[in-house]
């Protein structure tokens, strides 16, 4: 198995959430789901693992949301980090501790950690010009501005960096600043900070992480590593002229605080402090080197790409520079995860949030842990749907495991009273099962010990087909009559194996494996249990529970609904106005197949005020296409309207009706929407171009 599991301790990490807002899925994908499985399964190997976490509550992100709802912030840490402490334990994520950057620790070691680099002459204290609000009387570092990213001319780039293209800014190099606070235009005026030298790490950074992590990290991390220490490392100031936050410990600093992206990392150590506290523990056998090599923790950071940089350079470069912390032994970031089509974006309320989640889909956590285990944007960017949620409950947890345990389960108490059958002589078939449930427990734990998840997950999945196809090949129910011996040595394998799976799904679907083990009386989930013996004959089973339901159309359709709404308001106000939308290449534009379109039918949806239901002539076929066009047009007005139609959009159904294409509106400054019409002449399925 691979390397990391020679090691004896583990310190692991998940970024500290902003308490800005609630965690939705693309939190979950990126660093929370990966760090829960990977801290589970180290557990059930017998490791010593410490996993923290907790809430990041300084830097503008609280500030300007603060000033957005309208309160102070610490009322928005409150409200925000209660809330996702709460959700993380709702869910299930299982961290030893979840601490906040408030809290009286953390300053003191921020500050700690400060004064020793400083002392060390490891700044240099430099004055320039930053932008400045006359207005609200504030000097605007990173999010304090907008503007448009000289990268790829996003309208709504923020001062460090944009969301579009992933670009790290300076808030000097946006086109058409803005200040978040007055809309105004900045003005420059000159201040001094303290800027930690990255340019001098550079050396030391290519030694550790270029030549020593090459054939461990994931390539997508190194790979913007790589990039970034390729672009040459500048200074960073370290400091900011903000009123919230943690104070730099200088007498000639008054008014300016860390930056964020400083202490907001040393919030994982300032966690292990509180639990070591709270447990009576030593945090520094997880944090500190330790005498012998041998002894020091593997510290791993669970994150997603946009939180590369300051895990992999600075980060590490401040540890080192201070000395005598441990440095990462990995950073396995998940690029992110998009849904129905779109980035999902805490501003424009595009997302499942997970609170909602949890109300909407009682004891239904194992669930989603599948799906956005399986869709796990690993290596890159990848897409969470609903009927996606709904076709692998449906297809894979409901049709694969839980009908395999469920049917071994059955069997076993109407053909044994539910006890354990005795296993007689092996066939063929038998010996062939055990051996290839012998070889899981490893194939599975290299999968997961090498930050693979969706391998780890599609393995476990492939037990469970492993266990159907056994059944459906030996037919114990075609043999119960005449040889109930046989069926015997048949129903204790399979049990087998799906006491196999309480162990080995236990790291994804922990309440499945919880359920289960009751009923097979496994309270043990070591890992190495996963064998051909982990259950004894003569041992009397519960009786069966439902372990996953079917999840309905209706259900996901509702789901859908509800962010169709997000699409038809939030969305759409932040996307009106006159900005143009970033550039498009003419690669981009050709791949739409535009067409000439003619409504022959036209009928409002039920239940939808939004929607007609068209059926549009292309020429050479009908297309039912749903269009959000019926508060302005009543389904008579519309039938013979010649239109432009994108007829090679992916079908999506709303509401249950498949749509096969967009009609293109113009829509008014006034919020009115028009037909785009062809020219007479045009015939339905002509070639627009
Ligand atoms: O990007 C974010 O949400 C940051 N709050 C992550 C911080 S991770 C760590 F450094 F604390
Ligand atoms: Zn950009």
């Amino acid at each position: 198995m691979s390397g990391i599991l020679d090691k004896k301790r583990f310190t692991v990490t998940a970024a500290l959430p902003y308490a800005n807002g609630p965690l939705h899925i693309g939190h979950i994908a990126g660093a929370y789901l990966p760090a829960d499985i990977f801290v589970r399964f180290l557990r059930q190997k017998g490791k010593d693992v410490a996993f923290f976490c907790g809430s990041d509550e300084h830097g503008a992100a609280i500030t300007i949301r603060a000033k957005k709802e309208g309160i102070a912030p610490q009322e928005i840490i409150d409200k925000y980090h209660t809330m996702i402490k709460s959700t993380f334990e709702r869910f299930g994520i299982d961290f030893d501790m979840y601490h906040r950057t408030s809290a009286p620790n953390h300053h003191e070691l921020s500050k700690e950690f400060f004064t020793d680099l400083y002392e060390k002459g490891e700044f240099i204290e430099k004055t320039v010009d930053q932008f400045y609000d006359e207005e609200y009387h504030q000097f605007l570092a990173d999010r304090y501005v907008v503007g448009t990213c000289p990268v790829c001319s996003y309208d709504h780039a923020y001062g460090d960096q944009c969301e579009k293209c992933g670009s790290s800014l300076n808030p000097t190099d946006l086109i058409d600043p803005k200040s978040v606070l007055s809309g105004k235009k900045p003005v420059l005026k000159s201040t001094s900070h303290w800027y930690l030298p990255l340019d001098k790490y550079q050396p030391w950074l290519e030694d550790w992480l270029l030549k020593g992590k090459k054939d461990t990290w994931k390539v997508n991390v190194y790979g913007q590593c790589s990039s970034w220490l390729k672009a040459g490392l500048q200074p960073r100031a370290m400091t900011r002229d903000l009123d919230w936050g943690v104070d730099v410990p200088l007498k000639n600093a008054k008014g300016k605080k860390l930056y964020v992206w400083l202490d907001a990392p040393i919030g994982y150590i300032s966690s292990a402090q509180q639990w070591a506290k709270e447990k009576g523990a030593d945090w520094e056998l997880y944090w500190k080197k330790q005498a012998n090599e041998a002894d020091n923790s593997c510290l791993i950071h669970f994150i997603g790409k946009d939180n590369i940089v300051f895990h992999c350079i600075i980060f590490p470069a401040i540890l080192n520079a201070h000395g005598g912390y441990l440095l990462p032994e990995n950073v396995p970031a998940n690029e992110f995860l998009n849904l129905e089509g779109n980035k999902l974006s805490t501003s424009r309320n595009w997302a499942v949030w997970l609170h909602e989640y949890l109300d909407d889909f009682p004891g239904k956590e194992d669930v989603l842990r599948y799906v956005l285990a399986a869709n796990m944007p690993e290596t890159k960017d990848s897409e969470f749907t609903w009927k996606d949620f709904k076709d692998r409950n449906n297809n894979e947890l409901v049709a694969i495991l839980g009908n395999f345990v469920n049917r071994v389960l059955v069997l076993t108490q109407k053909y044994f009273e539910g006890k354990i059958p005795e296993r007689g002589n092996l066939a063929a078939a038998d010996q062939e099962v055990l051996q290839r449930l012998g070889q899981y427990p490893d194939e599975i734990g290299a999968a997961i010990a090498s930050f693979k998840f969706r391998d780890a997950l599609f393995r476990f999945i492939d037990l469970a087909r492993m266990g159907n196809k056994y059944l459906a090949d030996e037919e114990p129910w075609k043999k119960i009559k005449t040889d109930p011996e046989r069926v015997g040595t048949i129903l204790n394998i399979a049990l087998q194996v799906a006491g196999a799976s309480v162990v080995l799904g236990a790291p994804f679907l922990p309440g499945y494996s919880k359920k289960l083990g009751d009923i097979l009386s496994i309270d043990d989930l070591s890992w190495e249990h996963a064998n051909g013996d982990i259950l004894t004959s003569g041992h009397q089973l519960k009786e069966p529970v439902l372990l996953f339901e079917k999840v309905e159309e209706e259900v996901i359709e509702a789901q859908i609904n509800k962010l169709m709404k997000t699409k038809n308001t939030e969305m759409d106000e932040e996307e009106k106005g006159d900005s143009i939308k970033p550039v498009a290449t003419f690669d981009d534009f050709v791949k739409l197949d535009l067409r000439v379109g003619k409504i022959l039918e036209a009928q409002k949806v039920p239940k939808s005020k939004k929607l007609l239901q068209l059926s549009v002539s292309l020429g050479f076929e009908n297309r039912t296409i749903l269009s959000g066009i019926a508060e302005h047009f009543s389904p008579e007005d519309v039938v013979g309207q010649s239109v432009v139609v994108v007829a090679n959009l992916a079908p999506r159904k709303i509401m249950g009706i498949p749509s096969e294409g967009m009609i293109l509106m113009a829509e008014g400054g006034e919020g009115k929407l028009r037909f785009i019409a062809p020219q007479e002449g045009a015939n339905p399925g002509d070639a627009i171009s």
